[in-house]
């Protein structure tokens, strides 16, 4: 099968990290016989820098164009002082809203090797699979007004949504919910906010439209302790733009690092941006220390969900559960043995195990 990617590497770690994914890809396209093609364009930070915007034109024409898009991170300190519509952190969001990718899947699902890798108790973190359905593009991070008024003296920012724009997202949680264990926790502040009472009702109605699944509601304070006292329980959470980034950084501690949770931006036709949880970790850039598991994992997505390719993301999410075995990791896995490696080397390790596996069999 032909498929033509969009790589946008972005700043920080996000170049080390979209190049070993590209490589697995690659990897990928050998060992199943398909052509992928890759082409690259600006965002964030490096556009701001090559072209005086953080999100080009040619940036999204590519990306309406492509069967797939991967991003590594945007943002860094370099441009921390920038105006907020110039910074890097615009660009992701722009993407993501002139696409309509409304809706943000993050499973967070540990590795067995690395169960003791969290600094949460082992038998804490044992048997949590989750995913987080996240909206992504509306919310506080979108609404109107946001300004500083009064000669600074007062600041607004808005928390808008439609009830089409609930209704879609909370469709894709029970349907996520449908093929997974029937149990979908909806996360929302309904003691203080409108908007998070009308998502209660929303909820409450289209529960109807699925009899099978188990739907409760729950304060997202409660919902942050319980994620880290007992994330077990969870099966999916849906919750709104806000919530669902915090609850996911959150999360990651489950996998032993934000390094390893991987996500897709998705909207109803299949075309998706696949993009790690994590950002662009000015603090280890262009050290090659950087993990470029969540990336990895971040294509195998795409191959799942805008490619259908099932067996081959199967490929690569055993091949990097076996170099874990093998107890290969980089420095943000806390763990008292094995084979510390740099990420090059790590992504490297993934192809050559993919490699090693006969997909004629
Ligand atoms: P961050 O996610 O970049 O880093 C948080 C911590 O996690 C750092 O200690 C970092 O070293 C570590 N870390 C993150 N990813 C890692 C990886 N793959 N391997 C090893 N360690 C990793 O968050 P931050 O420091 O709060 O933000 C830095 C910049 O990134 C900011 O400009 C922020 O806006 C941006 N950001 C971008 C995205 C994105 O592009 N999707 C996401 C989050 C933050
Ligand atoms: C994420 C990031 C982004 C977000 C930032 C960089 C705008 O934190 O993808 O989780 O908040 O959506
Ligand atoms: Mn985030």
């Amino acid at each position: 099968m032909k498929k033509h990617i969009v790589l946008l590497p972005g700043d920080g770690i996000g170049p080390e990290v979209t190049k070993a994914a590209k490589g697995v890809l690659e990897t990928t396209a050998e060992q199943f016989g398909h052509s992928f093609t890759f082409e690259t364009h600006d965002i964030g930070g490096a556009a701001i820098d090559n072209q005086g915007t953080p999100l080009p034109e040619d940036t999204v024409a590519a990306c309406k164009k492509a069967d797939g898009i991967l991003l590594g991170a945007v943002g860094g300190p370099k441009w921390d002082q920038l105006p907020s519509h110039m910074r890097p952190e615009k660009g992701l969001l722009g993407i993501r809203k002139q696409l309509g990718l409304f809706a943000n899947l993050r499973p967070v699902k540990g590795f067995k090797p690395l169960l003791h890798a969290s600094p949460l108790k082992e038998e804490v973190v044992a048997g949590s699979d989750l995913l987080i359905v996240r909206e992504l593009t509306g919310g506080l991070y979108f609404g109107e007004p946001r300004e500083r008024r009064n000669n600074g003296a007062e600041v607004v920012d808005t928390l808008a949504y439609t009830r089409a724009e609930m209704e879609r997202i909370i469709d894709k949680a029970f349907q996520s919910a449908q093929v997974r264990r029937n149990h979908l926790t909806s996360v929302d502040k309904a003691n203080v906010l409108e908007s998070s009472r009308m998502w209660r009702e929303v909820v409450e109605e289209k529960k109807q439209d699925y009899p099978d699944v188990h739907v409760e509601h729950m304060l997202v304070d409660a919902a942050a302790m319980k994620l880290v006292t007992n994330p077990a329980y969870f099966d999916v959470i849906v919750t709104e733009n806000m919530f669902g980034d915090i609850l996911s950084d959150e999360a990651s501690v489950l996998t032993g690092s934000l390094g390893m949770l991987p996500s897709a931006s998705i909207r109803q036709d299949g075309l998706g941006l696949y993009e790690p949880v994590h950002g662009s970790a000015p603090d280890i850039a262009g050290q090659d220390k950087a993990n470029p598991l969540a990336a990895i994992l971040s294509a195998a997505m795409m191959l799942r969900h805008s490619f259908q390719m099932n067996n081959e993301a199967e490929l690569i999410e055993s091949a990097v559960n076996k170099v874990l075995e093998e107890k290969y990791h980089t420095a943000d896995l806390k763990l008292t043995d094995g084979v510390k490696v740099s990420g090059s080397t790590l992504a490297k390790k993934v192809s050559e195990q993919m490699s090693s596996h006969d997909t004629t069999e």
